[in-house]
């Protein structure tokens, strides 16, 4: 990865200029970063509408498989952009709606999301990381949802996903405490898949967005969408859709090639079929 990356610029694939992200495709993998350095990358209303546009832009790009969502190193998000929220009444946030949307594009991207985290992730920005599918840390990232110490509560899915992920009384203690963990904690919770040493957060991110990206794109997208419902419906009904889309599996193309490819010992080479 490195050489050959690409950065799309105004026009191409549909990619506007961004003000406050960028994306990069290399290969199947795009690279999504949050662009606000001066406010440790916090969701306005600019970043919410360019993220939400660029994923649906990656979603339709049938060559890109996989999408790593990264911040800076000093900051992945630090969650809504508070100054902007500051002035909103509850007419206002409620109407305007401007922030809801990108906690329920990422949460329903048909892709593989994989969160690239360092410095800080906090309120909607965790709320972010938690819309993906791996979470990857560098050492000493804060996670935390502090929205109790500004008088509001997560509103972007946080007392949902956190104790799906956590447990209750995990989640509570965060939630209603605003205390900040570490990504090592983190990691024991449960909320990060894997804690990396500073500045190697996005390769190790890239390197499991590679992994994903080599699979076949409809066994992964039948995957992703069978884990999903294991976080929304009872154990037999998951159960039941899982094996819909098991079966579904069956019919596609990639199934008899990565079947033959493993009983002629060979790599499968898949197609998305
Ligand atoms: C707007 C923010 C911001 C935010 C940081 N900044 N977080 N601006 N919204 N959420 C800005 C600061 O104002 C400052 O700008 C600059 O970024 C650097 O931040 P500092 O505070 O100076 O840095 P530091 O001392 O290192 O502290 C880092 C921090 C702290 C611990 C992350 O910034 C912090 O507590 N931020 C707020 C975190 C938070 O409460 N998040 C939840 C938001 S509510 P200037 O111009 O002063 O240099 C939420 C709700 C989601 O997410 C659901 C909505 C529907």
């Amino acid at each position: 990865m490195g050489l050959g990356f690409f950065t799309f610029s105004p026009g191409l694939s549909g990619m506007e200029n961004y003000q406050t992200i960028s994306v990069a495709v290399d290969g199947p993998v795009a690279t999504v970063r949050l662009n606000r350095p001066d406010a440790l990358n916090a969701l306005n209303s600019v970043l919410v509408r360019e993220l939400v546009g660029a994923l649906d832009a990656l979603e339709a790009d049938d060559s890109v498989r996989c999408v790593v969502l990264a911040g800076s190193d000093r900051a992945f998000c630090a969650g809504a952009d508070v100054k902007e929220m500051s002035t909103l009444s509850m007419d206002d946030i409620s109407k305007a709606d401007h922030l809801s949307p990108v906690w329920e594009r990422a949460g329903r991207f048909e892709k593989p999301l994989v969160a690239a985290l360092s410095g800080y992730a906090l309120g909607g920005g965790l709320e972010l990381a938690m819309c993906c599918d791996v979470i990857v840390a560098s050492e000493g990232t804060k996670l935390g949802q502090p929205e109790i110490n500004i008088g509001i509560i997560p509103g972007g899915g946080g007392t949902q996903r956190l104790p799906r992920a956590v447990g209750r009384y995990r989640a509570t203690e965060m939630i209603l405490t605003g205390a900040m963990v570490t990504a090592e904690e983190a990691k024991s919770m449960g909320l990060v898949n894997r804690v990396v040493p500073p500045g190697k957060y996005l390769e190790e991110a890239t390197k499991i967005a590679v992994e994903i990206a080599s699979k076949s794109p409809v066994a992964v997208r039948a995957a992703k969408k069978a884990i999903a419902a294991s976080q929304e419906v009872g154990l037999s009904q998951g159960l039941e859709s899982n094996l819909m889309l098991f079966y579904g599996l069956f019919a596609t193309e990639d199934k008899k090639e990565g079947m033959s490819a493993f009983l002629e010992k060979r790599k499968p080479s898949f197609k998305g079929k």
